[in-house]
């Protein structure tokens, strides 16, 4: 081989510190390793966790902490340091202990004429034995990646042959500390004839189904994902006479540099992405996702729709007994087979388990109807191949399992439907046109009328204009059910801490709920609190999370809320990995809906309520990353008098709090104007005010913004982890918007009205002035606020001095 002489030195150096192959006879012992060609993964001993255990294993090598692919003797640890591995001269791969009793072997053996034999690590993370190396003719004797554990990596293959009837499926770790087999696995389904979807199972039973194989990948992702902008994977399925399997390759996107999929000791299905080398993973999905995902949640002919409450309905035609919660979902009008039955089309749906099914490759969507509807037992079919042009025939036969409606990425499933029903929905659509035509023309009357009206009773007061309050339906719990759906409050099921007690996650009646328990300290009278609630779960706006109920019990109150599946914004905005979740439209349509979740708290609804404490921690976003403004309302239950650390004069969070509020103990709508915009320069430059220091001259954020702005420079505010997804044109009109919201006087900052036309676009904006930036941390530390035990970051502060 020819070399540039500059390299020579270089390489020798790599030889010395590892090679990436063993060769017969050479032993490698616990403390020595071999590294691929590309340094991407290193085999050698390590211990996992807490454990003291050594393993022979696979890791990637420029991860800043240790991540283990993959373990040979997962099952017969070494107890000490004293182990080896070596390589026979069949092939056979051993690792022995200090004694020399060999404790895992490959177990394999090269036929016939073995020259250059030896085992390599690849830079794919597969360790092979192969005879012929570095010649033509190399062969394959064994790979690791027919014995995977707990990770996929790019290049596996998970399947079954049929020949020799081997299964290759990732399982689980017993723990963190223990590689040996868990209870948890992802396989196929792996039955000749049917159609391809994963299922997670937990021992025998299925947990999770995920799937099924939609031409690019499965159905059943998360809605946000940096996968759909950049697939780590492109995955396909290969199904012959001889052997069925899904493979993935890693798609050419270059912004990643490596990628895992792992099976939890928990039962999570991660997946995981490395963007640049040496940096931490990101999670890019998990799996389970939400409560629908739990396998056949809602029973035959159910369907799951994680945007409704309940979660759990019926398929269109089919319903369930009213009178018996517990029944299953039964056809509306039994099917008789006749010839006027047909298909209903169902949008947005994760298909039907396949189990059930029968799958052709080469039938169009006609053909799969006529096929479907010629013979009497077939209950549904679907095209599931969703890339352009791609044709498939699934046909059900018996119960359609695991259905759920998705928000997006759904698919269409056509069900059979008696003639009756058939008609009845035609009907019920042609009735809707009729409706919705003549509702137009009420609507433009009512709307003629309703302007007269206004302008006669426009002096009427605010109390009295209650017409437009949806009524409240807010139910009063049990403790013992709210004990039951959170586990009896258990650890893993707590959310996190507010300031006024832990929030739990709970499911009720099939529904995921949050519950906040409120400190026992609260002195408030039942019927005071009981009317409280019932005030505030009158205020209902999309913009606000939704108060479901109550429960109040001996010293326990609680309040029960829908449970949002992204959590806070603060959770996402603030985190290194998390933040690339949020790009800029939905950045922007975060800030438009925190405006008009305050518009509605400050003039639209009856009870006009200062929030008193906005923040990301209080924006929670839902399965849609839709925001929603909690705690509002909180405020007003938790009188003065108050005293214990966590409930007490709730009066905002540092980094928030306007001027006058925090110094002469005024508030008024204009304070939450400025928490809101301090929260929108946060949005826009993924930075937590109460933390940024600029390190030349010391401003806060919003002194930082107020220098770009002078400066002509505000996209230079924007997060880095934006470029180049931003309009320019939103982000200067959300950062001049930002700036006038944290004016130091009151008068300077517009009305909520205002605010919301200004993010809108409409007209021109007046210049800000400085903003008000006394609010640094050493002043605040020493004069005006204590700090609270409980003030840690982001958590609510509780007593402000100078009322
Ligand atoms: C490893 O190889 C060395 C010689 O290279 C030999 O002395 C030693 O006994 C071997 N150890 C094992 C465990 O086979
Ligand atoms: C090696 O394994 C054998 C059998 O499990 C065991 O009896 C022996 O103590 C082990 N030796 C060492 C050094 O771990
Ligand atoms: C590989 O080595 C192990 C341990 O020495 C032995 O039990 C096994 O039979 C060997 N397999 C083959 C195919 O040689
Ligand atoms: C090794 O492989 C042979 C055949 O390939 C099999 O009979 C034997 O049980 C295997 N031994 C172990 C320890 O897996
Ligand atoms: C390649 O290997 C096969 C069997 O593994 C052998 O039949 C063939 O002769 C080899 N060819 C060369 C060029 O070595
Ligand atoms: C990557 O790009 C090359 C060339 O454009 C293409 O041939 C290959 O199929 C791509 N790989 C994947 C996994 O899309
Ligand atoms: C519905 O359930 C109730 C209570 O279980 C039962 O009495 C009734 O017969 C059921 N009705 C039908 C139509 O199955
Ligand atoms: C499906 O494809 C095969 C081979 O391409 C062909 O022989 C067969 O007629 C096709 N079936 C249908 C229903 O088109
Ligand atoms: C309907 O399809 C099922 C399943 O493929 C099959 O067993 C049955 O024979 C078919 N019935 C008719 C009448 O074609």
């Amino acid at each position: 081989m020819l070399l540039p002489y500059t390299t020579f030195f270089f390489l020798v150096l790599t030889t010395c510190r590892s090679s990436d192959t063993i060769a017969v006879h050479q032993n490698i012992s616990d403390g020595q390793t071999i590294v691929s060609e590309n340094a991407k993964f290193e085999l050698g001993f390590f211990s996992p966790g807490n454990s003291k255990n050594r393993y022979l294993g696979i890791w990637f090598k420029n991860t800043p902490s240790q991540t283990v692919a993959w373990v040979a003797n997962r099952e017969t640890p070494l107890i000490d340091t004293s182990g080896a591995i070596k390589l026979d001269n069949q092939g056979n791969l051993s690792l022995v202990n200090g004694s020399g009793i060999v404790i895992w072997s490959s177990n394999s053996s090269a036929s016939g004429t073995n020259t250059n034999l030896i085992a390599q690590l690849l830079d794919s993370g597969n360790l092979v034995i192969k005879t012929g190396y570095k010649s033509n003719n190399e062969s394959l004797i064994w790979q690791s990646f027919d014995y995977p554990g707990d990770t996929y990596l790019t290049g596996m293959k998970l399947g079954k042959n049929f020949i020799t009837g081997r299964e290759t499926f990732l399982t689980s770790w017993k723990s963190e500390d223990d590689p040996s087999p868990g209870e948890y696995t992802l396989r196929f389904l792996m039955v000749k004839g049917k159609y391809q979807q994963f299922y997670i199972r937990r021992s025998s039973a299925i947990e999770t189904r995920i799937g099924p194989y939609n031409g690019i990948s499965f159905s059943g992702r998360p809605l946000i994902t940096p996968d759909a902008i950049n697939p780590v994977y492109v995955s396909y399925i290969v199904v012959n006479q001889n052997e069925m399997y899904f493979t993935a390759l890693s798609s050419n996107d270059t912004t990643t540099v490596s990628s895992r999929t792992v099976v939890t000791p928990g039962g999570k299905l991660e997946i995981f992405q490395q963007k640049f080398a040496n940096q931490d993973w990101i999670k890019s999905i998990t799996l389970p996702v939400d409560y629908c995902d739990n396998y056949r949640v809602c029973g035959p002919y159910g369907s799951c729709n994680a945007a409704t409450t309940p979660y759990c309905g019926c398929l269109k035609g089919f319903e369930r007994n009213t009178s018996d919660d517990t029944s299953v979902c039964r056809q509306s009008i039994a099917l008789d087979c006749g010839p006027g039955e047909g298909f209903e089309k169902l949008s947005s749906m994760k298909l039907p388990d396949t189990e059930n099914a029968v799958f052709s490759g080469n039938m169009s969507l006609q053909d799969c109807e006529v096929a479907c509807k010629n013979n009497c037992s077939c209950t549904a079919y679907a095209n599931p191949n969703i890339t352009p042009g791609g044709i498939g025939c699934l046909l059900w036969f018996g119960g359609l399992t695991d259905v759920r409606v998705y928000s997006q990425n759904g698919q269409d499933l056509y069900v059979r439907l008696a003639a009756s029903e058939l008609k009845f929905q035609r009907k019920k659509r042609a009735v809707m046109v009729v409706t919705l035509s003549i509702s137009a023309v009420l609507t433009l009357l009512g709307l003629v009328l309703a302007l007269y009206i206004r302008r006669k009773w426009k002096k009427r007061s605010d109390a009295e204009s209650s017409s437009q309050m949806g009524s409240a339906d807010v139910t009063l719990f049990s403790l013992s059910n709210i004990s039951r759906a959170t586990n009896d409050f258990a650890v893993d099921n707590k959310l996190g801490e507010g300031g006024f007690g832990p929030v739990y996650k709970g499911v009720l009646e099939g529904q995921e709920i949050a519950v906040k328990r409120l400190s026992k300290s609260s002195q408030q009278g039942l019927d005071e609190f009981k009317n409280e609630v019932i005030c505030i779960a009158k205020l209902q706006h999309r913009n606000l999370v939704k108060l479901l109920g109550y429960c109040i019990q001996g010293n326990e109150k609680m309040l029960i809320y829908e449970y949002m599946p992204n959590k806070s914004l603060d959770s996402l905005l603030f985190d290194e990995s998390r933040k690339l979740f949020l790009d800029w439209p939905q950045r922007f349509q975060i800030i438009h809906g925190i405006a008009r979740g305050l518009l509605y708290l400050h003039q639209d609804s009856r009870l006009k309520v200062v929030h008193r404490d906005l923040k990301a921690g209080n924006i929670l976003l839902d399965h849609q990353m839709c925001p929603k403004i909690s705690d509002f309302g909180l405020a007003r239950m938790f009188k003065e008098d108050e005293n214990e650390a966590n409930t007490k004069r709730v009066v905002g969070t540092l980094g928030y709090i306007s001027p006058e509020y925090a110094v002469n103990g005024i508030y008024s709508v204009k304070s939450d104007i400025f928490s809101f915009g301090v929260l929108v320069l946060e949005i826009v430059s993924g930075k937590k005010n109460r933390e940024f220091v600029h390190e030349d001259n010391e401003d806060n954020l919003l002194g930082h913004a107020w220098r770009l702005y002078k400066e002509g420079r505000c996209l230079d505010l924007i997060d880095e982890c934006l470029c180049p997804s931003y309009s320019a044109c939103e982000v200067l009109r959300s950062v001049h918007v930002g700036l006038l919201c944290v004016q130091q006087r009151v008068e300077d900052r517009p009305n909520t009205p205002t605010m919301v036309a200004m993010l809108g676009g409409e007209g021109s904006l007046p210049s800000p002035k400085k903003p008000a930036f006394f609010f640094q941390e050493t002043e605040v530390n020493s004069t005006s606020i204590h700090p609270l035990p409980s003030s840690v970051n982001g958590v609510t502060l509780s007593q402000v001095d100078g009322r």
